[in-house]
Parts: structure tokens; sequence; C-alpha cells
């Protein structure tokens, strides 16, 4: 019996199963392991002595007062991490990074949030380093954050101003943005990252509407302070904000409630901001200067959006120089703020790391197949499973299969690949399983496919559909090749957070294979579907895509917008 593969990290100290064994034959082994380990440990001593006062002094972190009840208890995700793999994932890594080059803060409670700690453990390290400004202007907003934050006395004074007959003061100490929990999961974790983007260059604080789920599929990402918008914010209808709220600023500004000249002391406390698809054109007056200018005077902005919008803030000149010295590199921002933003629950941590060790670490590869079919049948399509493997087996991510069916592989001679497809219908699976269960690879390479889970049709706010859709767009990240559908939200934030270009599968027209059957993305960054088409300063249409290099249409979306690394035409 493999006794390493066996030895596993326990969740109490002690309650390993081999405790019983020490004693007779066993214990001049011990001993010997004792006396090595009290070296160590005075080496270690040493080591601490000398080098302690030469070591800039950290700051030790203070527990988190936030720690939602409903976590505990989970802790047992531990027990799914041997020891093996912690030592080999360190080994390949010299040192785990678990604060991701500086990205995360200290301060927050492991306990409370494991995925925080443990995704260094699961992901390559990243070959996109955060810029050091980056790193200043997150301490710098979780000060804010903690300063303006819920139940704060400035946050209590603010709100106060939301109640009825208040107008805005004018210039407060404390601003914020609340986010509206709208859309399906993925466009929701895009939006989160765009409106803190937006908060970021605002300065303002980020509250999010919590919605039916959000508290049980991330954790807090601040330390300190809630992100949470407190249950009695008094603007109560907020929820309902749609296209035709007289709240709107869009609507403000067409029923010319507000103008442009207008004191600070004359504007609402209050104002929406609708940045669904379905936006109108005053309300697209969003990403221009002035409209900014006018907008950092209202104190609270309630923003809705279904859509990656950060790639047109880089088109207002007021962000410009902000931005640049935020991303010198244009194509990491949902990478970094992705990543800094959006860590599992505990629950989803748990759904992740089992189906990781039960199916994915053992593999030499891994690659991610996420299939999104926009028709209004369920399927599976041919035309979908022939495009998806013309894609890889063109690309050389999969093997093509050999009809010589006396082939034998023998595990210790051949690579292992595992593939993780996601798609609400299970046949793609079903029959690319069976394609290399059926046939051997021609490389020999050994195929397994799994997929997670299948549902036959999207659901949006449902807990456990969310859980495992998270989990999903997780797994994917962890992938070292990404194979994913045009269009495909879900898609965007497997790439964005997983460092990874993905192959794009072409949107099939008239249910054929496209040629080619996919293409290399640009860059990790998500495609902004509805962007304007607006050149605020002439007042007359302009092809957006076409402004600024770093700008520029989607592969997967001829209209859309998106991030690339690109200063020089
Ligand atoms: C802010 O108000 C809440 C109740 O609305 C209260 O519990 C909290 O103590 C207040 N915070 C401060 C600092 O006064
Ligand atoms: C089929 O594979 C076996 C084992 O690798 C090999 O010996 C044989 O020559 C192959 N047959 C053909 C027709 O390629
Ligand atoms: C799809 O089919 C329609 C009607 O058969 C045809 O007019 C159109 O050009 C086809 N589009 C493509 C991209 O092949």
């Amino acid at each position: 019996m493999d006794m390493k593969r066996n030895r596993r990290l326990q969740p109490w100290p002690g309650s390993s199963s081999d405790r019983g064994s020490v004693g007779g034959a066993s214990r001049p082994a011990s001993e010997r392991k004792t006396g090595g380990i009290l070296l160590r440990l005075a080496m270690i001593l040493v080591v601490i002595l000398v080098f302690i006062p030469l070591m800039p002094i950290v700051s030790r972190s203070k527990r988190n007062p936030l720690r939602p009840a409903a976590e505990k208890g989970h802790f047992d995700v531990n027990a799914g991490l041997d020891e093996e793999f912690i030592e080999s994932s360190k080994s390949q890594k010299a040192e785990v990074d678990k604060f991701l080059g500086g990205l995360l803060a200290s301060g927050i409670e492991e306990q409370s949030c494991l995925s925080r700690y443990q995704s260094a453990l699961y992901r390559k390290a990243s070959s996109r380093s955060p810029s050091p400004y980056l790193l200043k202007r997150l301490r710098k907003y979780e000060e804010l954050h903690k300063k303006c934050g819920p139940n704060s006395d400035l946050y209590n004074r603010t709100v106060n101003q939301l109640k009825p007959g208040q107008s805005s003061p004018g210039i407060t100490e404390c601003n914020y943005v609340v986010w509206i929990s709208y859309s399906g999961l993925g466009n929701r974790i895009l939006t989160l990252a765009s409106t803190f983007l937006y908060a970021l260059l605002t300065n303002r604080v980020l509250l999010i509407d919590r919605g039916v789920d959000m508290t049980v599929l991330f954790c807090e990402p601040f330390p300190w302070s809630s992100w949470l918008l407190p249950l009695d914010f008094p603007v109560s209808q907020f929820k309902s904000f749609d296209i035709n709220s007289p709240e709107s600023y869009g609507n403000m500004l067409k029923n010319k409630v507000i103008s442009k000249g207008l004191a600070g002391a004359l504007l609402p406390s209050y104002m929406y901001l609708h940045l669904g698809h379905d936006y109108g054109e005053h309300d697209k007056l969003f990403f221009c200067e002035d409209d900014q200018n006018l907008l950092q005077k209202i104190p609270w902005l309630v923003l809705r959006s279904d859509n990656y919008f950060a790639p047109s803030l880089f088109l207002i000149p007021n962000y410009e120089g902000e931005l640049h010295q935020l991303f010198p590199e244009k194509d990491t921002v949902f990478h970094h703020l992705g990543r800094y933003l959006l860590h599992p629950s505990n629950s989803v941590w748990g759904l992740i790391t089992r189906y990781y060790h039960a199916y994915l670490s053992k593999a030499d590869e891994k690659l991610g197949i996420q299939i999104r079919v926009f028709e209004s049948e369920s399927g599976p399509f041919q035309h979908v499973l022939d495009q998806v493997l013309a894609c890889t087996i063109k690309q050389s991510i999969l093997p093509e299969i050999s009809k010589n069916e006396s082939m034998i592989i023998t595990a210790a001679d051949h690579r292992s690949k595992a593939v993780l497809i996601t798609s609400l219908s299970t046949g793609y699976f079903k029959m690319i399983r069976n394609m290399y269960w059926e046939h051997p690879s021609k490389t020999g390479d050994i195929i397994g496919v799994y997929q997670p889970s299948h549902e036959e049709h999207q659901q949006t706010e449902k807990q456990i559909h969310n859980m495992k859709a998270w989990a999903e767009m997780y797994l994917l990240s962890l992938t070292d090749v990404l194979v994913t559908s045009a269009w495909s939200t879900f898609g965007y934030v497997a790439q964005g957070l997983g460092g990874l270009k993905p192959w794009i599968l072409v949107k099939p027209e008239n249910r054929t294979v496209p040629n080619p059957p996919c293409l290399l993305a640009m860059s990790m960054e998500p495609c902004f579907h509805a962007p304007p088409f607006y050149d605020c300063r002439t007042k007359r249409g302009v092809d957006t895509g076409a402004l600024v290099p770093h700008v520029t249409h989607c592969e997967d979306m001829s209209w859309g917008l998106k991030l690339v690394d690109r200063d020089e035409w």
C-alpha cells in the first residue's frame, strides 16, 4: 500500500488513524524522526533570530469581524487536500504565493474564506503581475471601505441624506456605488468587476445588493468591513429600477430634471444608472466626460448592468491617466480585479476542490471546453459536436482517434489528458467520452472526459444551480488550455480568472460548422456586448472600437468592444 498517498491532513491534530501504531517495532523509527524534528526546529529558530531584525515589520493580521455565520462548519474542505498535493504544488512554485503578487491583503481570517488563500495551490502562478500602483490603490480602497462601509459613522450620516426630502449636500466624504444583483451569474461577475473598477476610478465605495444568492456564492472581499448593502437601505424600491425609472440618469436628462450646469446642491442625493444591454441614448451618456463630471457630485449611484462595461471606461478622458497607471498591461483588468474581488464561498470551494481532486488533479494536462449553444432548442446538435472536434483536433488540443483497435496503451509511458466539459446538455460530453473509449488515440494519450453538471436550460437566480455554475467556471479557469463558445460570459469569467487566452468557437450560422471552426483570442479580457457608439465631443456616431489601440472589436462579436494589450497601431 502506498502510505504516502494515504497520509491525509486531518482536520483535528492527533486524529490521524496511524496514531495507534506508535509502540512496538515502529518506536525506534518514530524516535529518530522526533530527533530530526527537534534539530530542524532548532535550525528554524536560529534562522528566525538571525533574520527577524532584518525584515520590515509586517503588520499582524487582525481578526476579521465579518464572518458569515452560514459558512461556519464548512472547514472540512481541508480534508480534501492531501499532503502530497500541497507539497508538490509548493515545489513546483518554489513558494506558493497565496497573496497573488500582493493583490490580496492580509487581514481576512483564513477559515472564513478558504478559497482566498488556497487558490494559489490549484492555479498556476499568473504570468501577469499587478502594477505597484494597482496594489497601492487597492490598499487605499480598503481603507476607504473601512471608513465608509456599512455601520460606520460616515455611512450612517451619508445614508441619512437619502431619507425623503433631502437634497444633495454637495461634497461628501463618502460616496457610493450600489450594484444591483441582476442577470445570470456569468454576467453578474462581469458587471461586479466593471462596477468595482468604476468605484476605484471615482473613489466610491462599492456596496452590493445581496440578491437571492450573493452571500451563498462569494466571500466578503474587503478586510474590516462588509460589501453587503444593509437591508435597511432607505431607497427601498431600488431593485425595481429599470429603463423607465424617472430616477435614472438618462431619464432625468431626457426629461430635463437635471442639466449639466446645475450646482451640486440642486442635484438629487442618489441617481440610478441604467447600463443594461437595452439602455437608451441618454443612459449611454454615462460614458462621456461631462456627464462623469456631473455624476461625481452625486453621493449615491445605484447601478444595474448585465455587461462588462470596463472597455468603454477606457475611452473617457477623465480616467485615461489613472487607468494607464493602474493597468499598464491593458488586457489584465478582469484578470486582476476578478482574482482580487471574487472568491468562492467555502461551500462553493468544497464543490471545486472535491471535483478537482476526484477528476482533474492527476492528469498531465487539463483541457476545458465550455459549450454554449444559442439555439431555441436544447440540442445536442451534430454541427456543434463536429465544430468542437474540428477545432480541438485541428489545433492539436485533442488527439485524433485511431481505427487500429489493437493498439494497446499502457499508462506508464503515455500522457493523460483530463477534458472538463461544461454545457447545459450532456450530449457532447457523452459523445466525446465514448469516442475516446471506443477508439485509441493516435498519439496514445489517455483521454478522460468529465462533465460536472447539466441543467438542460439556463436558470438565473437559483441557489444550488448557481453554486455549481460558479464552481464550473472556476474549474475551467484551472485548466491549461481553454476552448469557449462565442458570446459566452461563462467562458469569459473562466479565461479571465485563469489568465488564459482561449480558443473561441466561432458562432455557427445555419447550423453548419464554420470555417475556421475556432480562433485564438487576442486577449483574455471579456467582451463588452453592448457598447455605445457615440463621440461625446462631436455628438455624432463613431466607431468606438477604432479610437485607441487598446480598445478594439471582439473576435466573437463584431460590434462588441474588448481590451487588448496594444499600445502601437
Ligand atoms: C450606524 O447605525 C446603525 C443602525 O442603523 C447602528 O447599529 C450603528 O451603531 C451606527 N454606527 C455608528 C458608528 O454610530
Ligand atoms: C495496430 O497497432 C498494433 C499495436 O501497436 C501494431 O502492432 C499494428 O502494426 C497496428 N496495425 C496497423 C494496421 O497499423
Ligand atoms: C444561411 O442561409 C440563408 C438561407 O438559406 C442564406 O441566405 C444565408 O446566406 C446563409 N448564411 C450563411 C452564413 O451561410
